[in-house]
């Protein structure tokens, strides 16, 4: 290494020290979206981050995604996708697709992942422990089998913590009747960091954050502020779940919350670890 690069390696250690003195033994619940998912390079990255994370005391939480892989296998069976503000409508065929990408595919990867860095993962699927109590989301329009949390085994989430696991989780719910749901997994992370206190949500996308009509980075954005924005169009489609689950996050208790671009390679530890982060952060 030359002195240099030396140099900066040590700026970088310095300037990292107190954020992560600050975050040792407090939870972040990072939910990894579908499209920054499909850059190997950047999974990869990400699954580092993660075992980084714990390695240095954080209680890291993993949710995923899966938008653009469902999209394809539904595709492979000539299924139409079909969204209704940013919830995916899923017919009793399409969620059988969905369990099986989510579980099989994403589920055991990006734990493989994190694991071959060094973490110890837990992974929460169709086939795992049953943590997410969820019931039929309640829309005016029918969206089949898309469901919504009505309790997180918090009891089950803190044994795995302490135990240093990193839980890995699928956007999957079961109902009193085991009846298997499709859930938002902004609505997951939410409902988890609400749940457990979070220190911080982290929702990581396929866009630098959260965007003005000129397509400019918003940086920092308060629940009324988002609220306008909403009413104005400006936030629409898939980032509609994103920033009621921060409004809902933040009134739950959760300390911070990010809209980050899951595209920039280590996007998480930029914003864990610097002094100005980096997307956008909704506050109260
Ligand atoms: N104001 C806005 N700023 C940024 N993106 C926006 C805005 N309004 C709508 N969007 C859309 O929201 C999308 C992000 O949500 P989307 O559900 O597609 O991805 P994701 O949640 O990251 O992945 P997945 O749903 O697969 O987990 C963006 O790609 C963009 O098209
Ligand atoms: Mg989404």
């Amino acid at each position: 290494m030359n002195k240099n690069k030396a140099k900066e390696v040590v700026e970088i250690l310095k300037e990292a020290l107190p954020y992560i003195q600050k975050f040792a033994s407090k939870i972040c619940v990072v939910k990894f979206g579908g499209a920054a998912m499909t850059i190997n390079k950047v999974k990869e990255e990400f699954a580092k981050d993660i075992a980084l994370m714990r390695q240095v005391g954080i209680h890291v939480i993993v949710v995923h995604g899966g938008g653009p892989q469902i999209d394809r296998a539904l595709k492979e069976v000539n299924i139409e996708k079909k969204f209704i503000n940013g919830l995916r409508v899923t017919d009793k065929d399409s969620m059988n697709i969905v369990a099986k990408v989510l579980s099989d595919e994403i589920n055991q990867e990006l734990s493989e992942m994190i694991n071959s860095f060094g973490g110890i993962t837990i992974n929460i699927n169709k086939d795992s422990e049953k943590i997410l109590l969820t019931e039929k989301i309640s829309s005016q329009i029918d969206l089949g089998y898309v469901g919504q949390i009505k309790n997180v085994d918090t009891n089950f989430l803190i044994n795995a913590l302490q135990s240093n696991y990193i839980p890995v989780i699928a956007p999957l719910g079961f109902n009193e009747n085991n009846e298997i749901f499709n859930i938002n997994a902004d609505d997951v992370a939410c409902s988890i960091a609400a749940s457990i206190s979070a220190e911080k949500l982290i929702l990581m996308t396929d866009q630098e954050g959260v965007l003005n009509d000129n397509g400019e980075l918003l940086t920092n954005l308060d629940v009324a502020e988002v609220k306008k924005l909403i009413k104005k169009e400006i936030i629409s489609g898939g980032m509609l779940p994103k920033v009621n689950a921060c409004i809902t996050a933040l009134g739950g208790g959760v300390k911070k919350t990010h809209i980050i671009d899951g595209r920039v390679e280590h996007a998480v530890l930029l914003e864990l670890f610097t002094n100005t982060g980096i997307g956008t952060l909704v506050n109260k």
